[in-house]
């Protein structure tokens, strides 16, 4: 009986059931990749066909879901993480070929030098920082808008592997551990880069799509289910995703649509409004958005250390839903992560998954 149900799973689903392993890893803070699955279980038997993915980060949730067969809208308000999505989970076939390799590495191109001038001695090397404005100015030479997000996720990659710890909240190379990825050139990272994301390429033949944006202005409204994984908010560490990738996501436009902080020693670019970094505004955030969407099943990921407590989003759902289900894991953050220190037993934090429908 088992072997019928998984050969009549393989016929509607014909992904293979290892696709989700070829997704990039990352270190993003808060990713969920390692609770995919307990997210999986516990949604796998709702009738549902398009998912929002309203606060994407590493891209991790939607294309498990893109895995699904499920047709994926994916939403962040930060840029690096809706070229992630739009390259791997958009994108249903798009790959960079040698020629487009040949491109982006190819002919130096004449740069304005504003990485160069901007980050000197901040974080890489005056000739690393020179390849990060050659490779930019030549994205635009790419033939689509798929390629140019896969080139444009390969280079933000790139600066994230070769950066002890993988963020920018600080400068030179205190965090300098001697490791693999630290010692790789810049280029070769990128080179790397290209081919992890060349490979988490596939179509799950539904039209997924992606927008850039804070979720309070999203138009669109229906979505069967919509998955909800927002900063986690604590008073006792900051959630500021902005403040650990600035480099990357200021890279993404080269800096034309943000704020530079010049008086900062990073160079970090000014706060955007998430709704989701003051105490006050953490609650009326929640209620703003449950509100939005008054038709989708909403499942939400909060962590036991964070605010609204586990009781007052139970009551926050209730006035939307008419039930609302909590399910509870037992969850270690791995890296130096939001609310999470290593070393600290506030490591141990319950995952929770609300479901309210
Ligand atoms: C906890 S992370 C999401 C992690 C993601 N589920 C994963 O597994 O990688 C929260 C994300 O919300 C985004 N974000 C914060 N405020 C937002 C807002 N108002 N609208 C849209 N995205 C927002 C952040 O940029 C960050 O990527």
């Amino acid at each position: 009986m088992t072997q019928v149900i998984e050969k009549i799973e393989e016929i509607v689903n014909p992904i293979p059931a290892n696709q989700m392993e070829l997704f990039p890893p990352t270190r993003f803070m808060g990713s969920k990749r390692k609770l995919l699955d307990f997210i999986w279980e516990n949604v796998k038997g709702f009738k549902f066909n398009t998912v929002l993915d309203a606060f994407s980060g590493s891209g991790c949730v939607g294309y498990m879901f893109k895995t699904k067969g499920k047709r994926v809208f994916s939403n962040d308000i930060l840029k690096y993480s809706y070229n992630i999505a739009k390259a791997t989970i958009e994108n249903n076939g798009v790959t960079l070929d040698e020629e487009d390799i040949v491109t982006l590495l190819g002919e130096k191109v004449k740069t304005d030098g504003f990485i160069r001038n901007t980050f000197k001695d901040l974080y890489f090397t005056e000739d690393e920082n020179l390849l990060l404005e050659q490779i930019w100015h030549r994205i635009p030479f790419l033939s689509n808008d798929y390629k140019k997000a896969l080139a444009l996720s390969s280079l933000c990659r790139a600066c994230v592997k070769k950066r002890p710890r993988g963020i920018f909240t600080y400068t030179g190379h205190r965090y300098d551990d001697g490791r693999k990825d630290i010692r790789t050139s810049l280029k070769q990272h990128f080179l790397n880069a290209t081919d992890v994301f060349n490979k988490s390429i596939f179509s799950n033949q539904q039209d997924n799509s992606t927008s850039c944006g804070n979720i309070f202005n999203l138009q669109e409204r229906k979505f069967d289910l919509i998955y909800v994984d927002p900063p986690y908010y604590s008073t006792r560490s900051d959630n500021d995703y902005l403040r650990r990738y600035h480099f990357v996501e200021g890279l993404c436009s080269y800096w034309k649509d943000v704020e530079i902080q010049h008086s900062t020693k990073t160079k970090k670019i000014k706060k955007y409004d998430t709704g989701f970094d003051s105490k006050t505004g953490v609650y009326d955030s929640f209620h703003n958005l449950f509100k939005m969407f008054p038709n989708s099943i909403f499942v939400v990921s909060y962590s036991s250390n964070s605010l609204p407590t586990k009781e007052e989003m139970i009551d926050i759902l209730k006035q939307y839903r008419k039930t609302v289900e909590i399910k509870e894991l037992d969850h270690k953050y791995s890296f130096g992560n939001q609310n999470h220190k290593i070393g600290d037993n506030r490591n141990d934090v319950k995952e929770y998954l609300f479901i309210a429908k």
